[in-house]
């Protein structure tokens, strides 16, 4: 089976999700954040301060190349800013099949209004900031996947239900290794 990808905005539940759906297909779950913390033994907070976004992002595509030389069939959920870049773009499509969860500025904000552990939504504006990187993330997202689904107010098995009842499963295209 090829890779399932999971990308999306930060909150729209991409580990989430990723659990439950290497739980019911008995998949690896694969997640790029944390194969760098473990890399580099410091958290992405520690890393954007002590390198800066370039780099995190030169580490980001780095994971994705060791990636292909792995097994396929894994569940991989990525940073919600690696696919910004089009050569992380080029190896996603490589990788497998691209699944973008799109979510609403309101629920990442009701989500994540806590969270400390974002670099880039700390700070003053936490709702401006959003919006605007949601805004220039979202056509990005749109047009690096090849199943879109709406995850506001729907719960994960509704979610994954949805992303496996996708034609490209139900076809079984997902059999054909790249
Ligand atoms: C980022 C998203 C984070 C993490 C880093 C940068 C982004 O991952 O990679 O803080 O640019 O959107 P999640 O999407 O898993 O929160």
């Amino acid at each position: 089976m090829k890779n399932i990808i999971l990308i999306g905005f930060m909150g729209s539940g991409k580990t989430s999700v990723g659990i439950r759906l290497s739980y019911r297909l008995r998949r690896v779950l694969t997640d790029t954040d944390k194969k760098i913390e473990r890399l580099y033994k410091m958290t992405i907070s520690d890393i954007f301060e002590r390198f800066g976004e370039e780099k995190f992002r030169d580490m980001e595509t780095q994971c994705l190349e060791k990636l292909l030389e792995e097994p396929e069939g894994q569940i991989i959920s990525v940073g919600g800013g690696l696919p910004m870049r089009s050569r992380n773009r080029e190896l996603l499509k490589r990788l497998g099949t691209v699944v973008y969860l799109r979510v609403k500025a309101r629920t990442v904000c009701t989500r994540l209004a806590a969270d400390t552990s974002r670099p880039l939504l700390q700070g003053e504006d936490r709702e401006e900031k959003v919006q605007s990187l949601l805004e220039k993330r979202s056509p990005v997202y749109e047009s690096a996947a090849e199943i879109i689904v709406d995850v506001d107010e729907k719960t994960l098995d509704e979610i994954v239900d949805e992303i496996l009842g996708n034609r490209i499963f139900s076809q079984g295209k997902e059999w054909v290794s790249r």
